[in-house]
């Protein structure tokens, strides 16, 4: 039987200063996206973060849902508001803060599918959605939504375009959620913590890219494209080399290996 997120619990276990402070649970909510959204514009400060045991309107990447088991999974957003050189890196911070706090845990070693889907041995296990808040034209927060499939059996799962997996599923036993987000908060403000002009947080994040020198096919704006994975820039831009030798350069799309 599945358990509720204990928040006491997971505040004995949190080690990070600022993220998950403050920490707010809520057993069901829609998404929280847009929970955190609406306490973003009324005021929360970086490093607010909205946990739930149930989305009924979980939203993924690209206009996608993200359907979870109730007590099943990691459904969290973090609250950011950064200098406005480090928003296009948020979704490499948290697909690695994902990669590192599952690899601390479960020992099972994690890639990156191009742009922050997190993956063991090839099947998804977490996806990463960041959506940004403005005044005007002005950045004002983002929020980092952090999907992890912890305790579930991935044939449970509606059917997706990729292969699905579940810590519990790769370690064989059930995982603790608590601990799990309590590293992954630690993991996030670590690496959150890198300077804008370094690029340590591009550098980590194309060491774990699964594509590089791979041939791929991208999917972007309902066009399908071929060609080898050649090279993805400090801002995460993929650029594929196409069989006429064309270099074409895409910021977003849904990647998959070629067979
Ligand atoms: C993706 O792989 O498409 C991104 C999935 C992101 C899911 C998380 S779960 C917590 C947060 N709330 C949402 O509605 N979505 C994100």
């Amino acid at each position: 039987m599945l358990a509720p997120l204990s928040l006491p619990s997971l505040e004995a276990l949190l080690r990070a200063q600022v993220f998950g402070h403050p920490l707010a649970h809520r057993p069901d909510v829609d998404s929280t996206q847009e929970w955190g959204r609406t306490e973003a514009r009324n005021g929360a400060p970086e490093g607010a973060v909205f946990l739930t045991d149930y989305q009924t309107s979980g939203r993924g990447r690209l206009g996608r849902t993200w359907l979870a088991p109730p007590c099943s999974s990691v459904l969290a957003s973090l609250l950011v508001r950064p200098g406005a050189s480090l928003y296009p890196r948020l979704f490499m911070i948290g697909g690695l803060a994902a990669v590192m706090a599952i690899e601390a845990d479960c020992g099972v070693p994690c890639s990156i599918k191009w742009p922050n889907d997190v993956l063991i041995k090839g099947m998804k296990v977490a996806g990463v959605l960041t959506e940004g808040g403005f005044v005007g034209a002005v950045p004002d927060f983002s929020l980092v939504g952090i999907g992890i499939n912890v305790n579930l059996d991935p044939a449970t799962l509606a059917p997706t375009r990729y292969p699905a997996t579940s810590l519990s599923h790769e370690v064989g036993t059930a995982v603790d959620r608590e601990r799990l987000i309590a590293d992954l908060l630690l993991w996030f403000e670590r690496l959150y913590a890198e300077p804008a002009e370094s690029d340590a947080i591009p550098n980590l994040w194309r060491a774990r890219l699964d594509i590089l020198g791979r041939p791929v096919t991208i999917v972007s704006n309902g066009e399908a494209v071929e060609g080898t994975a050649t090279n993805v820039d400090s801002t995460g831009a993929l650029t594929l080399t196409l069989p006429s030798r064309e270099r074409r350069t895409f910021v977003a799309g849904d990647v998959s290996l070629s067979p």
